[in-house]
């Protein structure tokens, strides 16, 4: 297994497109056109968050007043200039009341490293942060390893959509968090991040 060097979380800018559909190819049978993640940078509602192991400065402010979103965008130094490389992202959709994930993907090579679930805990942190109730998603019947993950945080099968993926025509199910707000679910996730911590200390610098 490979060993990360320094890593941070950060906004998607459009010079990461590149990188994040070499992932998107590794990782999912169909792709998004260049310009529909431009179009997603443009998205109000749409957050999307990159994964890097960079050469250069780690963020600062991560955790700095203005909320978790506005700390992130601070950090703002092109990708190809500070040598990073996109290990992972994530986007999602803030609507009325509920987060939706659009999309999530790791680069093969670093899977099960705990990459996903550190992009899982910043999407939770970011719904939480803009007063979302829930975090909502579809997933394939057959992608078990992302069932799991979403599972792990709490994270029910609530419905189907039949023959959703054109591609195969494979049932999506539906998976929804029980209320983020409540004091049970509130132990859940920081028990689960402070665990994710311990174990992937690189993920948090
Ligand atoms: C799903 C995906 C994002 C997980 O990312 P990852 O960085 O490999 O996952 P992590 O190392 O953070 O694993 C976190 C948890 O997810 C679950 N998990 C991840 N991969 C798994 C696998 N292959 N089998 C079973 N469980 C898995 C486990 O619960 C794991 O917790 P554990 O380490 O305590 O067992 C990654 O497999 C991926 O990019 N898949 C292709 C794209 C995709 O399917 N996206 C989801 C679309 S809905």
């Amino acid at each position: 297994m490979r060993t990360l060097l320094r890593t941070h979380l950060r906004p998607m800018h459009a010079e990461d497109i590149p990188q994040v559909m070499d992932i998107e190819r590794e990782s999912f049978p169909t792709m998004w056109p260049q310009t529909a993640y431009k179009r997603e940078l443009q998205n109000r509602a749409a957050r999307y968050l990159v994964l890097v192991e960079d050469g250069g400065e780690p963020p600062d402010g991560a955790d700095a007043g203005g909320g978790f979103w506005n700390a992130l965008r601070r950090i703002v130094t092109p990708a190809e200039e500070r040598g990073e490389h996109v290990l992972g992202f994530l986007g999602i959709w803030l609507m009325v009341g509920e987060a939706h994930i659009v999309t999530v993907a790791v680069r093969e090579r670093v899977r099960r490293m705990g990459i996903g679930e550190r992009l899982l805990i910043a999407c939770i942190e970011l719904a939480v942060d803009s007063d979302q109730e829930v975090v909502t998603l579809e997933v394939r019947k057959s992608n078990t390893a992302a069932q799991d993950l979403y599972i792990k945080y709490g994270f029910d099968r609530v419905g189907l959509r039949v023959r959703y993926y054109t591609d195969n025509q494979e049932d999506a199910v539906i998976m929804t968090t029980p209320d983020l707000t409540t004091p049970s679910y509130r132990r859940l996730f920081e028990g689960l991040r402070a665990r994710h911590r311990d174990r992937y200390p690189d993920l948090w610098t």
